[in-house]
């Protein structure tokens, strides 16, 4: 499963990237609220940080709106992804768009027919919204299951965006049950980094180098 980060922050992403680890980079209205600068010069930089697919969304309601603004992102930068709502004006703006060989993420995909219907429309990746089910006290990773599933057989090359997520289980999970991708905010991925056992494994290691080498001094 492929690793992007879900921020518009700049250090965060530059921090991830410095991992190695990074394939991708999304980004929404939401994020874009919580950090400085203009969207374009974002998604500029974002592409310079990372070499893969960026996503940066549409705010348009209706198709033909839509479609502009998706063409006046895309052209950005060839790693940007239009990201376009799940809704019936949203899917008429992803076939005309992928007409044109423009990639759209369809976001905001909660049900396996959703998921069905982005496909047959012409989107690159489908983004199902786990946490914001969990929030409602439904279980997200069974509606993500339903949707992997629902698009193996699918006849239309869709990736499986997993969103929405809040902890390394989930991340975990989408793993296991065959997700292409995982756009993780980046307090999760420092969540990821780390386990007691690994921070005392590497203390002792340093230590009982050191009490070697002290040894070696004295001899
Ligand atoms: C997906 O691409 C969205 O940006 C994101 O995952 C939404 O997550 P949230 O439910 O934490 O806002």
């Amino acid at each position: 499963m492929k690793l992007f980060v879900d921020t518009a922050d700049l250090n965060d992403i530059e921090t991830i990237a410095g991992w190695g680890v990074l394939d991708g980079v999304t980004t929404n209205p939401t994020l874009l609220s919580k950090v400085e600068g203009e969207p374009d010069d974002i998604y500029r930089r974002v592409c310079e940080l990372v070499n893969g697919p960026v996503s940066a969304e549409v705010v348009a309601e209706a198709r033909a709106e839509m479609v502009e603004e998706g063409r006046r992102l895309a052209a950005i930068h060839p790693n940007i992804v239009v990201k376009l709502p799940m809704s019936a004006e949203g899917l008429a703006a992803t076939a005309t768009l992928a007409e044109d060989d423009v990639r759209v993420n369809m976001t905001l995909v909660f049900t396996a027919p959703q998921a069905l219907l982005a496909s047959s429309a012409g989107a690159a990746f489908v983004s199902p919204f786990l946490g914001r089910y969990d929030d409602i006290g439904e279980n997200g990773v069974e509606r993500l299951r339903e949707i992997v599933e629902s698009l193996e057989t699918s006849l239309h090359d869709t990736e499986v965006l997993a969103a929405s997520i809040r902890n390394p289980v989930h991340v975990t999970e989408a793993a296991r049950m065959g997700a292409d991708i995982a756009t993780i905010p980046p307090k999760v991925f420092y969540q990821m980094l780390q386990h007691p056992l690994t921070a005392k494994g590497i203390d002792t290691f340093t230590q009982d180098f050191e009490a070697r080498r002290a040894r070696g001094a004295e001899a």
